[in-house]
């Protein structure tokens, strides 16, 4: 997925009703704040990689009734929270499945980030101190639960705002109603290991 912010300059004194239609009708667009100067509205959007920006720009929001103007950019990703395991093979050997997807260090407490291993995208969560680790990915939509907000042991998705208790990756709230898997998390000296299936 990939993270787009659209810049929106908008006819005289509609600002509010094109930041309501894009938050109800386009279903990308995660959040919009009011802006000074040139523009009026910043918009995030989560995009499919293989969607194309242009065309949504064009086609969804400079087509919103008071919509004058946009400038797009592109947001490559939040290194901090969102670590590639190079070589996270699914089953190590001799470890039962356990593979290593980041140092203590790389994860803070409070926060969530987003690795790769064995070919899945997996969210691990650190809970005061105790480790967690759910898939990634949203059950509502294409949404990385790592760029979303933890808070205790629940995690709230950037995208529509669905919630999960990442101990055990039960719903909690809309518009998610599939729970998320869950995965074994454990520490080994200061590295932090998942147990994929
Ligand atoms: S993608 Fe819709 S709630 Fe997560």
């Amino acid at each position: 997925m990939k993270t787009i912010f659209v810049m929106v300059k908008c006819e005289l004194g509609k600002a509010y009703a094109v930041a309501d239609e894009a938050v109800t009708s386009v279903e990308q667009v995660s959040e919009v704040y009011s802006t000074s100067g040139q523009y009026d509205l910043l918009m995030k959007v989560y995009l499919p990689e293989t969607a194309d920006i242009g065309h949504f720009v064009t086609e969804q929001l400079q087509t919103l009734p008071g919509v004058k103007d946009t400038f797009t950019y592109r947001v490559q990703g939040i290194l901090r929270r969102f670590l590639f395991v190079a070589g996270g093979g699914p089953m190590g050997e001799g470890k039962a499945g356990w593979v290593r997807v980041a140092g203590r260090g790389d994860l803070a407490g409070g926060e969530v980030i987003g690795v790769e291993a064995g070919g899945r995208s997996i969210a691990v969560y650190d809970c005061d101190g105790e480790l967690f680790a759910t898939d990634n990915i949203c059950t509502h939509a294409y949404a990385c639960l790592s760029d979303g907000w933890l808070d205790g042991t629940t995690i709230e998705c950037p995208l529509h705002a669905a919630r999960f208790d990442v101990r055990t990756g039960q719903v909690l709230d809309p518009p998610a109603t599939e729970d998320l898997k869950t995965y074994p998390v454990r520490l080994v000296d200061d590295d932090i290991e998942v147990k994929l299936d």
